[in-house]
């Protein structure tokens, strides 16, 4: 009788019976959610609200603590609204339903207030067993995050009916908690079981330990939030995690495909997780055969649990993906063989690997490459995983002591103490990153963009990954060697370069700090942008920038030669472009006047630069802050386009990113304002009014003209409808526009400036009509020149690398004459230039206030 049951049962859940569809949904016994120190229940983006303490059944215990609450809306989520201050020991109790695993998330958010400076605030957390924080503070090896949200989560075996979280300020400080999150766990969640990976052998007694997650990765796939989660969990990206990019590609297919098997539920992961994997990208070789690696910080007094997520939804059929796992070079999978375990593809299958600390010298690396290169094409795949900090033998998850006071054994063997304070806070850090970053999302508010003083305070927080790298010397160096992200340079050398940042080599200012220029070794001139200490801009962005320029290499757009994140330094360092902003050469500096032609030639590179962003990465970049400042020129007069520091990939399978609103006022995309929708369109839009700018030689906002000219977009295409263009060009071009050419540019303006992104041309299209109107110049100049006098020497005929440019996607039309005459285009007088700096701030400030008046108008 038993044995028909359990006959039926594995019927049921056997491996073609969908269960994501009809497992029943985890409910947690125990779900104590709390806004601490609020007075009004908050209700969070995926559904769960938090209750404020006196409404939870929840106790605390406290002599002496403060509610405090921010009013003005600019915190990420309404937790970070309200926290509790406590200046002496303060104790939460929760009366259990179950015993077992429980979820134990804390939010910290440092909100300004009266009573403390909470950036300031050092305590530690205790639960009757566990260590959680030991000295913690917000703001320990950061030194300019205002706005930080942190949130921690353990799993903890709660065995006592009364569990308890204890906040303990350290002397002369204070504690303080915006959020608790109690709740239960599946008991099957933690197995008892593991292997050991060195020796390889069985490890036993999982379940006696408690849990820090310290990083959780939905590899080749999206960042899956608490809502798309079956127990609150978040999944990140592991884009920031992968070593080299170029040698894993990502897969995906539809959560429907993935059938549970018997024993294995949602709730290890949800389908989300196993639908998309990271496999080895094809290498144009015979016998492919490389590893892909991901690497991760640890401190190595502790050990930790890898749990690693695999689902064949690559194989078009049984036994033909063989591959090996190794994690910090050991073997921790060999020969691994899903469809033979599973039997079947598209199957879940997880893995729990235990690291013993004394594995974890150097931080924690996992590979995946093929076992037997004699059967089918070799291939590896990873779809998720998990890295969760074991308590250590003081039951302490943080440092070294234990809730008794007693502090871990330091018998001869370990690598202790010293090692641990010097990765201890790069660690925390990644965690709270890696963890924090579902709530640091919401902190991307619109009134956020006030404070965008920073190198690029704007970049997809789905990207936000493990800044530890960057957090100390010696992990910058294995960043940088590990991502190939430029050249590294070091504090001293570009102090010495710059001669200690003398204030003589400044050629830029900006809210984010200073732009130098200066000589490096081989005698390149550079541009140096030294991020201001008090910037709003984290570290986190700082690194999202090099990597976004790291990917992004083209002719026509300014490239990053290397950097320097040495003692909390964030250093960027560009080519120099000796000619400064296309601005510059138009109105305000007098320098020599540019011709219609080279005009021309700009807008055409800074088109192709951005239709390069648009379409020439597998995502898709918007630009977002197209204007004349952002568009440099070199010696030659080449046009790059300068600063993606608001850029943001156009990722996530739909063509636009809702986001708040950022960019430069006069360029802004009024349909971007209404909706809040960023397209490519939008940066057609800023185009329109860069090419105006080129015709017209004026701001795209001058406040000192009448009302109806102060816009130059709204200006321009009144007198492009009434077909009165010229009659407000640059004076300097009268008589030397071939008018012809003048109608497809004016046209091409007219276009992008259209007040719906779908109506506006493409920056493909737009090129290919600024080539048009450069061919119908040329033939004008060339014609001119022939009636003039047929004995005039032209200039030798040059090859125009910019038009060979992998990019130059415009092919003009047959029918157009084309002009083989192609002028020297350095204008004289241009060695006199000296402002030159290659990346301008967004000195947006009060944009703001400025479009609402002019709107009102
Ligand atoms: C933080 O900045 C202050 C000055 O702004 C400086 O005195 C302090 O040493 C810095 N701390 C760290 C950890 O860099
Ligand atoms: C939690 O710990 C208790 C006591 O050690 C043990 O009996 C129980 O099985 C554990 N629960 C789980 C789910 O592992
Ligand atoms: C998350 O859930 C929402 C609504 O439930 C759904 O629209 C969205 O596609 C889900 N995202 C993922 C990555 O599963
Ligand atoms: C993959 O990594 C393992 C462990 O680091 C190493 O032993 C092996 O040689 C690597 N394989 C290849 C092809 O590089
Ligand atoms: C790590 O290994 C040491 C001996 O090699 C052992 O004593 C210790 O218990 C192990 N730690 C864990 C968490 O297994």
């Amino acid at each position: 009788m038993a044995l028909l049951l359990v006959l039926l049962f594995s019927l049921l859940a056997s491996p073609t019976f969908v269960l994501s569809a009809s497992s029943p949904p985890f409910t947690p016994q125990d779900n104590f959610l709390i806004d601490c120190g609020a007075t009004n229940k908050a209700t969070l983006p995926d559904g769960r609200a938090f209750k404020i303490e006196s409404e939870s059944t929840q106790q605390l215990k406290a002599d002496d603590d403060n509610k405090v609450f921010v009013d003005k809306a600019d915190v990420p989520s309404p937790l970070y609204l309200t926290a509790r201050i406590f200046k002496s020991d303060a104790t939460y109790t929760f009366h259990m339903a179950r015993p077992g695993w429980h979820w134990i998330r804390l939010h910290f958010y440092p909100l300004s207030n009266s009573v403390f400076d909470l950036q300031k605030a050092t305590f530690n957390v205790m639960t009757q067993k566990y260590t959680l924080l030991h000295s913690f503070n917000v703001n320990e090896n950061k030194n300019n995050t205002k706005n930080q949200i942190f949130m921690k989560e353990y799993l903890l075996n709660i065995t006592e009916q009364q569990f308890s979280i204890k906040f303990s300020p350290m002397k002369n400080s204070v504690a303080f908690i915006n959020a608790i999150e109690v709740v239960s766990a599946p008991d099957n969640l933690i197995a008892d079981t593991a292997n050991n990976l060195q020796p390889a052998s069985q490890f036993q007694g999982l379940s006696k330990f408690g849990y820090e997650t310290m990083y959780r990765l939905n590899m080749g796939g999206p960042f899956v939030t608490s809502a798309n989660d079956t127990l609150g969990r978040s999944w990140l990206p592991d884009d920031a995690y992968i070593k080299s990019k170029n040698m894993a590609k990502a897969t995906s297919v539809g959560t429907s495909t993935i059938k549970y098997p018997d024993g294995l539920t949602p709730q290890i992961a949800p389908p989300t997780i196993y639908a998309t994997a990271v496999q080895m990208a094809d290498a144009i070789v015979s016998n492919q055969n490389f590893n892909i690696t991901w690497n991760f910080q640890a401190e190595n007094a502790f050990a930790y649990l890898i749990r690693l997520h695999f689902c064949d939804i690559v194989s078009k059929s049984l036994g033909n993906l063989y591959f090996n796992v190794y994690i910090n070079g050991n073997m921790a999978i060999s020969d691994l063989d899903l469809s033979h375990i599973v039997n079947g593809l598209a199957i879940p299958y997880y893995k729990d690997i235990v690291v013993n600390a004394s594995l974890v010298s150097d931080g924690l690396s996992v590979q995946i490459g093929p076992s037997r290169m004699d059967n089918g094409a070799p291939n590896a795949i990873l779809n998720g995983l998990e890295v969760m900090k074991l308590s250590n033998s003081v039951d302490s998850l943080d440092g070294e002591f234990g809730v008794d006071g007693k502090k871990v054994e330091t018998g001869g063997g370990g690598p202790h103490k010293g090692a641990v304070a010097a990765v201890g806070f790069g660690l925390m850090f990644g965690a709270f990153v890696g963890l924090g970053a579902m709530v640091y999302k919401w902190r991307k508010r619109p009134q956020d963009w006030q404070k965008r003083n920073s190198f690029s305070s704007w970049l997809l927080p789905v990207h936000a990954g493990d800044t530890s790298f960057m957090s100390s010397k010696t992990s910058s160096n294995m960043y940088n060697s590990t991502l190939g992200l430029g050249r590294y340079f070091t504090f001293q050398e570009l102090q010495e370069a710059t001669n200690n940042f003398d204030s003589s080599k400044i050629i830029g200012v900006g809210g984010f700090g200073n732009v130098y220029l200066c000589v490096i070794d081989d005698g390149t001139s550079v541009a140096v942008k030294r991020g201001n200490p008090q910037s709003e801009q984290g570290i986190t962005e700082f690194q999202t920038e090099i990597q976004m320029l790291s990917k992004l290499r083209h002719r026509h757009l300014v490239s990053l030669i290397g950097y320097c994140d040495e003692n909390s330094e964030m250093i960027l360092v560009y080519e120099y472009m000796s000619n400064g902003p296309f601005r510059d050469h138009l109105y305000g500096k007098d320098l020599p006047p540019l011709s219609w032609k080279q005009r021309l030639e700009i807008c055409i590179g800074a088109a192709r630069g951005l239709h390069y962003l648009h379409t020439g990465t597998t995502q898709g970049i918007i630009h977002r802050d197209v204007k004349t400042t952002n568009i440099l020129l070199d010696d030659q007069l080449t046009a790059k386009v300068a600063d993606f520091g608001l850029s943001k990939d156009a990722t996530m399978g739909q063509n636009y990113v809702s986001t708040a609103v950022k960019g430069s006022f006069g360029y802004l995309d009024p349909e971007y304002f209404r909706r809040q929708q960023l397209t490519d369109k939008s940066d057609v839009y800023s185009f329109g009014v860069v090419l105006l700018e080129a015709l017209c030689a004026r701001p795209a906002i001058n406040p000192a003209l009448p009302r109806e000219q102060v816009n130059l977009a709204d200006w321009g295409m009144q007198w492009k409808r009434k077909g009165l263009l010229e009659k407000i060009i640059d004076p300097l071009l009268v008589g030397s526009i071939d008018p012809e050419s003048m109608k497809k540019f004016g046209e091409a303006a007219e276009k992008c400036l259209e007040e719906h992104g779908v109506d506006r041309p493409t920056m493909g299209d737009v090129l290919w009509n600024l080539e048009y109107a450069l061919q119908l110049q040329e033939a004008f100049t060339q014609g001119k020149l022939e009636d003039e006098s047929s004995s005039v020497v032209l200039p030798s005929t040059e090859v125009d690398a910019a038009a060979t440019s992998p990019a130059a996607v415009a092919v003009p039309p047959p029918s157009t004459p084309t002009p083989t005459i192609r002028p020297a285009t350095i204008p004289e007088g241009d060695e006199g230039s000296t402002n030159a700096h290659p990346i301008n701030d967004h000195s947006g400030t009060d944009m703001l206030a400025q479009f609402s008046n002019l709107n009102g108008r």
